[in-house]
């Protein structure tokens, strides 16, 4: 299953990514994630992609490429993934189908996550991860045990420090002027699903297991 979560800051994407990565055994592919490494480890990538991060701008997208490129070619990803965050430009998209087309395969399917702009606000406010082992809470709707401290590994939770609210802002700002363009994209090539997630996750992850090609959808 090759996979794309393609949606707004906030919506739920990663939540509903690492469902699905632990449920059908496929790895989670998330720029994110993988760019927030590389900002920890004070790499040179790291250290030029945190001035656009912290500014809630995108990482240019010849860094962002080079990173995907090297997840996609690895064995683990051979019988598939989940991209959580990437495409989020249209020369992102080409060249993941350029990717592809070289391991000659092809996307599954992309959905599209859709909240209204208030609740993904509010989620992105409440959130909180740790720095530690990344589990990802929100105070609001999924707590830990003990208040700022991770269930799993015991760490002190952090906020991300582009959950501030004017960060926040442009996060969005940015999503409509770079990203949403490839909800037409992937519609043209008719591999988009849309997916309501707003709701609580567990409604949202079985509406978005009945979009995934295992469970006969087409
Ligand atoms: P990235 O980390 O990809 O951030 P994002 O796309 O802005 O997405 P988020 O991680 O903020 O949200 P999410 O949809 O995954 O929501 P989550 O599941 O955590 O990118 C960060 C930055 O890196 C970018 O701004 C950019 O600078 C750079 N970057 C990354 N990829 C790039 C690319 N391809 N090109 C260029 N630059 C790139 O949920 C959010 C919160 O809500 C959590 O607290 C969660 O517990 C809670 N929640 C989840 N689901 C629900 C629910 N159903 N109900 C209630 N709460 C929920």
């Amino acid at each position: 299953m090759r996979l794309v979560f393609l949606g707004a800051p906030g919506v739920g994407k990663g939540t509903q990514a690492d469902r699905v990565s632990a449920n059908f055994n496929q790895p989670k592919i998330s720029t994110g994630d993988l760019l927030r490494e590389a900002v920890r480890n004070k790499t040179e990538l790291g250290q030029e992609a945190k001035r656009y991060m912290d500014q809630g701008q995108l990482v240019p997208d010849s860094v962002v490429i080079g990173l995907v490129r090297d997840r996609v070619g690895q064995p683990a990803c051979a019988r598939g993934f989940i991209l959580d965050g990437f495409p989020r430009t249209v020369p992102q998209a080409e060249e993941l189908a350029m990717m592809l087309h070289e391991c000659r395969t092809q996307l599954d399917r992309v959905v599209n996550f859709r909240v209204p702009r208030e609740q993904v606000v509010r989620r992105l406010s409440g959130r909180r991860s740790c720095p530690a082992c990344q589990t990802v809470f929100h105070v609001e709707f999924a707590p830990p045990a003990k208040s700022g401290v991770c269930d799993r590994c015991g760490q002190g939770l952090i906020q991300r420090s582009d959950d501030e609210p004017e960060t926040i802002e442009a996060r969005l700002r940015v999503y409509e002027e770079q990203t949403t363009p490839l909800v037409d994209y992937y519609r043209g090539k008719d591999l988009l699903v849309d997916l309501d997630a707003s709701g609580a996750v567990d409604s949202v992850y079985d509406k978005l297991a009945k979009l995934l090609p295992r469970h006969g959808a087409t």
